[in-house]
């Protein structure tokens, strides 16, 4: 029996994973300018799980976000984009294009993490958008870039009232999917 998660037999999908301010920013002087422990916590638990225990998921990231971070997370792959030939980051895959990214990528499912450019590269093939909706309107210099206009709600996850530390903002994550009209019909 063929193997159900074989690339060949199920292509692996591609999500864009942002956290979105109410005024579309994501980030500000080279961080996300809001704290929300919940968000982390969801960010890790969606891009760590796979069908299959034998593999890992694809983080995909700009240089910048790599370095807001500061270190690869543990459990996935990271691949960080650059313009830089010469630039080597212990324990990531790096590439040069989001293109070289998409090839590079060895995991079950490919999370594309940010910023600005990457998001905006990565839209043009994506099958689903994670945004968490975060209840704020802060200064900031980087936004999130319009979502396609194809794309339509199809689910949502609410934080509840005691997962919410004091001081942090409240959010939802909402899910976004290509619906093509008349498929299910
Ligand atoms: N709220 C969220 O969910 C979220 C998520 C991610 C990031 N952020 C925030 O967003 C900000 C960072 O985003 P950003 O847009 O400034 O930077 P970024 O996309 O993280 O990184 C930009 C860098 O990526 C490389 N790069 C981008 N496109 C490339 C391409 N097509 N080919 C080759 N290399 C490419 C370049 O690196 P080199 O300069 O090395 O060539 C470029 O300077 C930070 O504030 C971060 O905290 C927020």
């Amino acid at each position: 029996m063929s193997d159900p998660y074989d690339e060949d037999v199920w292509p692996r999908p591609v999500i864009i994973i942002a956290a979105v301010a109410k005024n579309g920013v994501i980030g500000k002087d080279g961080k996300i300018p809001w704290k929300s422990s919940w968000d982390w916590q969801q960010f890790k638990r969606v891009t760590t799980a796979t069908h299959d225990r034998r593999k890992m998921n694809t983080l995909i990231m700009g240089r910048r976000t790599f370095e807001s971070i500061g270190k690869p997370l543990p459990n996935r792959e990271t691949i960080v984009v650059t313009r830089n030939t010469g630039l080597t980051i212990e324990g990531c895959v790096m590439a040069h294009s989001f293109q070289e990214a998409m090839r590079l990528a060895n995991g079950e499912t490919i999370f594309i993490c940010g910023g600005a450019e990457i998001y905006r590269e990565g839209m043009r093939n994506v099958d689903k958008f994670l945004i968490t909706r975060v209840d704020l309107e802060p200064e900031g210099d980087t936004f999130f870039p319009e979502m396609p206009s194809e794309f339509s709600p199809t689910g949502s996850h609410h934080q509840r009232p005691e997962d919410r530390k004091d001081g942090e903002p409240a959010c939802y994550i909402m899910e976004y999917e290509h619906l093509i009209p008349g498929l299910d019909t």
